[in-house]
């Protein structure tokens, strides 16, 4: 990947030396070459929703973001055969975003088929330290799209919305039997075709997420996932 140019990463000495990333309040003048709006996808993985909506939206940019870089390869070289110049691909942790993006840069994130952490609430993509995180480069009420299969990730993420009054603009807990259905929602990831294989349904929420600056977490109790196992290793026999 290292031969590509619209695959990003720094090196871990690098980032240990604290070297900053030369784009960073750049992506549009240095990379992308216009003014479109930036759009990521966190947790890409193979990086279809990021190659399936840069389709649809010619006139946005799209970043997928993922620590793995064998699964990136997949979309990165895609989106290098069919030449698509709104494609973009950063190697990271979520966690180090700040490094990678100013203040504003950043017009709405997806989040695909997360981990859900129900152990883990600061590793957990919707959990309040993560807004923290997304407002320093999200503009002020830019939107973020979760996509799940987890009745808990779901559930813990509305009452997160709920509890810090985020405007919510779109949910079900049923996509595919809902009114919400189009096309750009019907873009299917990788993990998300093994869960509808498995016959789960697929949930969706979109809000807003306007600036705070105080985060309540939600202290409700949450049914945990049945199918899934707390423990990575002893998940059920399923190979993803
Ligand atoms: C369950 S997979 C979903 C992948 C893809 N969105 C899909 O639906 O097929 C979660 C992805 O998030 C990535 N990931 C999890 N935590 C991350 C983090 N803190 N920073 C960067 N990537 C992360 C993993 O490497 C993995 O590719």
């Amino acid at each position: 990947m290292e031969s590509f140019s619209h695959v990003f990463q720094l090196s871990f000495n690098e980032l240990r030396a604290g070297t900053p990333f030369s784009m960073k309040g750049k992506w549009n003048e240095q990379f992308f070459k216009n003014e479109h709006p930036i759009v990521l996808e966190l947790g890409c993985g193979k990086g279809e929703y990021t190659l399936g909506l840069a389709r649809v939206f010619p006139d946005k940019n799209f970043i997928g973001i993922d620590i793995k870089g064998a699964r990136m390869w997949t979309g990165a070289t895609e989106a290098l055969d069919k030449k698509m110049g709104n494609v973009a691909f950063l190697r990271t942790k979520i966690e180090m975003l700040t490094h990678f993006f100013a203040p504003d840069e950043v017009a709405e994130i997806w989040i695909t088929f997360p981990d859900p952490q129900m152990k883990k609430l600061t590793k957990r993509m919707t959990a309040t330290n993560f807004m923290a995180l997304y407002q320093h480069f999200v503009k002020p009420n830019g939107l973020i799209h979760l996509k799940t299969d987890s009745p808990f990730m779901f559930t813990y993420t509305r009452e997160m919305i709920r509890e810090n009054k985020y405007s919510l603009l779109a949910i079900t807990d049923n996509l595919y039997e809902s009114a919400l259905v189009n096309d750009l929602l019907s873009i299917k990831t990788y993990y998300e075709k093994q869960w509808l294989a498995r016959g789960l349904s697929i949930k969706y929420l979109c809000f807003e997420l306007a600036p705070r600056t105080i985060f309540i977490e939600p202290d409700k109790d949450i049914e945990p996932d049945a199918y899934r196992s707390f423990n990575r290793n002893r998940r059920a026999s399923l190979s993803l």
